[in-house]
């Protein structure tokens, strides 16, 4: 299979997007990230992506403070297509993402969310867990649809909730497997291993 050509979308600190730089280090995921882009200016993930020596910009998002949309999503669309994007990865992207960006990348975009999904989608949905009550918790790695975190699951790990857990130690147990779940789904893609059927995700056994 061809190796994945990577835009990254990202808000925050870039963990997921740092774990998927350093399995195409370890040479365990056959990608390349061509550019990462984020919705805030001074997101770490951006300094992250630099220091990996990847392009990387900020991407103006207004007027629009929960989604991609408009002229934005445009703007978006063309800088991820000139820089031969083939996979989108939403790593720890805070907005939704709408139809156009999805349909110039059909099922190539991909979400981590930190929860076993359906449960607790949206945000902080590891603190959702916490006080819900739950004794497991989790991360997904999904194929993105027009819903919200509704999309064709790829591989989900799970935590146990310790009594003594607070909404960041649960957050950080979390972040432990979401590190290992990105690349491995990414590895399933680029071994072209993965195919949708209706809602779900049939893996092909490996060679
Ligand atoms: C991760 O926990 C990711 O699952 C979550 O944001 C965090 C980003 O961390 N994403 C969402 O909540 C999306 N709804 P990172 O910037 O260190 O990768």
């Amino acid at each position: 299979m061809a190796r994945l050509k990577l835009g990254v979308l990202g808000s925050g600190s870039g963990s997921n997007m740092q774990s998927i730089m350093d399995a195409i280090g370890a040479g365990t995921l056959d990608a390349e990230i061509k550019i990462v882009l984020s919705d805030v200016k001074d997101a770490y993930i951006l300094e992250r992506a630099a220091k990996g020596g990847v392009e990387n910009a900020y991407l103006d998002c207004s007027p629009w403070k929960t989604k991609l949309e408009g002229e934005a999503e445009d703007r978006c669309i063309s800088v991820l297509k000139e820089k031969g994007v083939d996979t989108v990865v939403l790593a720890g992207f805070m907005r939704i993402v709408k139809p156009k960006l999805l349909a110039a990348f059909p099922n190539r975009v991909l979400n981590i969310h930190p929860a076993l999904l359906p449960a607790f989608p949206g945000v902080a949905s590891w603190k959702q867990a916490l006080d819900y009550g739950c004794k497991v918790a989790g991360v997904t790695v999904h194929f993105v649809d027009a819903g919200t975190d509704s999309g064709p699951i790829i591989v989900q790990k799970a935590v146990p909730v310790a009594e003594d857990d607070t909404p960041e130690t649960l957050h950080a147990r979390i972040q432990v497997e979401e590190h290992k779940a990105f690349p491995e789904a990414l590895s399933l893609l680029a071994a072209g291993r993965l195919s949708v059927v209706g809602r779900r995700v049939v893996v092909a056994p490996a060679d």
